[in-house]
């Protein structure tokens, strides 16, 4: 028997130097329905994966240190068979996942070992602290589930019906990420210009995908043009065959080609009325795009599901107008997101320093970029003296300082108390999650969650109704669990 010492220490030391690891459970050497509840000791290279686990999958609700065992009044016993149950089929009522189809059963029984060595390894340490990673919102508290690592950056994510989910990195490429938190890569995804903002962005169902299979991606394509390399915002059509993009069509290429490397937009949803919107960034055209209705730069668009235009556009019938504009004076929006109480499709947008703004997407509308604007260049110079000015439509909402607003997503589905209908907005900048309470077309409230995260770039709510979060560099998915306190 080792001295309890030496195991102490041990585990502190390799409590220490846990790592980002992004490594992937392989299902190996387990006979069906065989439980395993004795108890063993941990070394070596069992000791490695279970806390290479552990990190993975418990970490960011329990505790990297395992705060919230240590001292924890059990409520299901502290036995190893207890703990075992536990974590194969999970307490799904109160927030604890089931890890059945994730882990082998001896998998499980390292990490029983694991929490069980573990905390009398901890019980030493002073700074042990409970629950250290429970969040408190005003009106309920939740746990971070880390659902995937090991990503750059990734933009954006789109639930399948199966429960698997489809996630872009920006730098190009697609991934399937399976319910059994496997990471595919797809093929067939589009050549990208992956420099300065841009690369493979959005990734949208088409609201039929259980039938037709149909998938949406957005992206900065990129040509040569005499010396030069020129990029745009372009809009692939493709039906998703297993992991192989089929039948890829090119539904949208936004004039004009640019030498810049910013202000793609790119974020994609449907209306209600069924047809595809999506946003368009200025790429750095201030003066000279958003007002400008003879480029697609600086805009939000509207076009049926093949790339062709709805009849009934806003300026279809205008010579001078291209006809999938929606509306103008957008400067660069990287979310969307149609309301669920209203109808109405809603924006947010990047201003300069300060001003961002989220706006109702409404037919023909001016949005005033440039000509109107809360905010200054990011030099400090004037852009516009002008908050606001006939004919401009005025945001619902302005951020000053700019908080750098990525991702957009409605509260649905009655899992949060106290959220249902809010709008959840990420920040980039300031590495948080805003929480907006809604009153009709109002926003009345702001609560500013998971300070810190990272900076975020994409929240959605899943067809189950939970709350997913992507984060950038390191890239990481999570997913908010409410617990019942
Ligand atoms: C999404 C957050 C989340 C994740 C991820 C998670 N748990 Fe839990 N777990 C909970 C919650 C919530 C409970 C219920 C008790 C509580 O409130 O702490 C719980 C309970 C448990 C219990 C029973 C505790 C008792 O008092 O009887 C065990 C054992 C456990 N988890 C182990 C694990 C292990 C091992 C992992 C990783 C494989 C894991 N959990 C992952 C949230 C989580």
């Amino acid at each position: 028997m080792r001295s309890s010492r030496f195991l102490a220490s041990a585990f502190l030391l390799g409590l220490a130097v846990f790592t980002n690891c992004t490594k992937k459970t392989t299902s190996s050497g387990a006979k069906p329905g065989e439980e395993i509840v004795g108890e063993q000791l941990l070394a070596g290279a069992d000791l490695t994966k279970a806390r290479t686990n552990y990190t993975n999958y418990c970490g960011g609700c329990h505790g990297r240190d395992l705060e919230t065992f240590v001292n924890r009044k059990w409520q299901h016993g502290d036995s190893p068979e207890a703990l075992f149950k536990g974590i194969k089929h999970g307490y799904p009522n109160q927030g604890m996942p089931a890890y059945a189809t994730t882990f082998t059963d001896q998998e499980i029984q390292h990490l029983v070992s694991y929490i069980r060595e573990g905390i009398v390894a901890q019980r030493g340490k002073p700074e042990a602290k409970a629950n250290v990673n429970t969040s408190r919102s005003e009106k309920l508290s939740f746990q971070l589930d880390t659902v995937l690592t090991g990503l750059d950056v990734p933009w954006a994510m789109a639930f399948l019906p199966n429960g698997d989910m489809l996630v872009t990195e920006r730098g190009g490429t697609l991934y399937r990420f399976t319910k059994d938190r496997q990471l595919q890569k797809v093929a067939g995804t589009p050549e990208v210009l992956a420099q300065g903002q841009g690369g493979l962005l959005d990734v949208k169902l088409h609201p039929n995908f259980a039938k037709n299979n149909l998938v949406f991606l957005s992206y900065s394509a990129v040509k040569k043009d005499g010396g030069q390399t020129l990029s745009t915002t372009a809009l692939m059509r493709a039906r998703l065959d297993g992991n192989t993009l089929a039948d890829q069509k090119v539904i949208f290429e936004a004039q004009p080609w640019a030498r810049t490397r910013h202000h793609y937009g790119s974020r994609i949803e449907f209306g209600r009325d069924g047809y595809l919107y999506f946003t368009m960034g200025d790429r750095g055209g201030t003066k000279i795009n958003p007002q400008n209705l003879g480029v697609h730069a600086g805009k939000t668009h509207r076009i049926k599901e093949d790339g062709s235009i709805p009849a009934d556009n806003p300026f279809v019938k205008q010579a001078d107008a291209l006809p999938s504009i929606y509306t103008f004076g957008n400067r660069n929006a990287q979310g969307m997101a149609v309301n669920p109480a209203t109808g109405d499709l809603w924006l947010h947008e990047h201003g300069p320093k300060g001003g961002d703004e989220v706006n109702i997407v409404k037919k023909g509308a001016n949005y005033g970029w440039a000509e109107v604007t809360h905010g200054i260049d990011y030099n400090g110079s004037i852009i516009s003296d002008l908050k606001q000015k006939e004919g401009i439509t005025d945001p619902i909402k302005i951020w000053v300082p700019s908080i750098a607003p990525s991702g957009m997503a409605f509260v649905t589905g009655g899992r949060y108390k106290g959220w249902e209908g809010s709008l959840l907005v990420g920040s980039l900048s300031f590495k948080f999650l805003s929480r907006l309470e809604v009153d009709g077309n109002k926003i009345v409230r702001e609560e500013r969650l998971l300070q810190d995260i990272g900076r975020i770039r994409d929240v959605r709510v899943s067809p189950d109704g939970y709350v997913y979060v992507a984060v950038e560099k390191p890239g990481a998915i999570y997913r908010l669990v409410p617990v019942s306190q």
